[in-house]
């Protein structure tokens, strides 16, 4: 018989680069629940569509290749693990061509209706919270938790820069390109017509530009016990 019990859904949603997949994993730690970071579904889309020589946001070369596409989440450990087809592409979908081209293909409504459906799957399934763009306004709108992270973008591209030094990836960039970067990705996310990135009204507004991890998990953290 199937497991009735209602799960636990937490939605965080904001631009890139605010710190919501970091803030979401401790969480997650914390309360015992499963972090789904819904950007990497997008992420292995694109790879695929990259991959085959073919444009992102374009619906005419995606549309086709949407019934035959498997993007797939396993957690093993504590640790997301995204598979394309079966490939473990896990390690391969952080690069900035395949960020740019995970914010192009978000744009296609048939995209994200496909993965939507699928991060709603799972969140009946499993206690999780899950991040994203637009998971408190459309992929989970009746969640009992929702925030919106986000922090100005001179502190997200510098955030993004020490990041990348650490993993020595895009040691050419300087601040102001990745600037122009994330503001270009927060353009695209925020305009596009169907489903966008928003502040919806119930979601709690969790500014990191000047708060540490701790302090952002902890705000977090407070709203959800208080609304428990
Ligand atoms: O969270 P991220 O930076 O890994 O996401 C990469 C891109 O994927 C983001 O710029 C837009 C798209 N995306 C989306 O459209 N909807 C989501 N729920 C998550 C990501």
């Amino acid at each position: 018989m199937k497991n009735e019990r209602k799960t636990i859904n937490i939605a965080i949603d904001g631009p890139a680069g605010a710190g919501k997949s970091t803030v979401a994993k401790r969480i997650a730690e914390k309360l015992n629940l499963l972090h789904l970071d819904t950007g990497a579904m997008y992420r292995a889309m694109a790879l695929k569509v990259l991959r085959l020589g073919l444009t992102p946001g374009s619906a005419q070369d995606v549309l086709p290749l949407l019934p035959e596409t498997d993007v797939t989440i396993a957690i093993v450990d504590g640790v997301q693990h995204t598979y394309l087809d079966g490939e473990d592409v896990t390690g391969i979908i952080r690069t900035p061509e395949v960020s740019k081209g995970a914010s192009d293909i978000g744009v296609i409504p048939d995209v994200r209706i496909k993965l939507a459906e699928s991060q709603r799957e799972f969140a009946k399934e499993n206690d999780v919270i899950m991040d994203g763009r637009e998971i408190g306004s459309f992929v989970l709108p009746d969640a009992p938790h929702k925030f919106f992270v986000t922090a100005s973008v001179e502190e997200r591209a510098r955030r993004r820069l020490l990041e990348m030094h650490e993993k020595g990836i895009g040691l050419d960039k300087d601040l102001e390109t990745l600037k122009e970067e994330i503001a270009a990705r927060d353009y695209t996310d925020s305009h596009r017509d169907f489903a966008p990135l928003r502040h919806v009204e119930d979601a709690i507004l969790v500014d990191t530009t000047e708060m540490t991890i701790d302090e952002a998990v902890n705000e977090i953290l407070r709203h959800v016990t208080e609304q428990a």
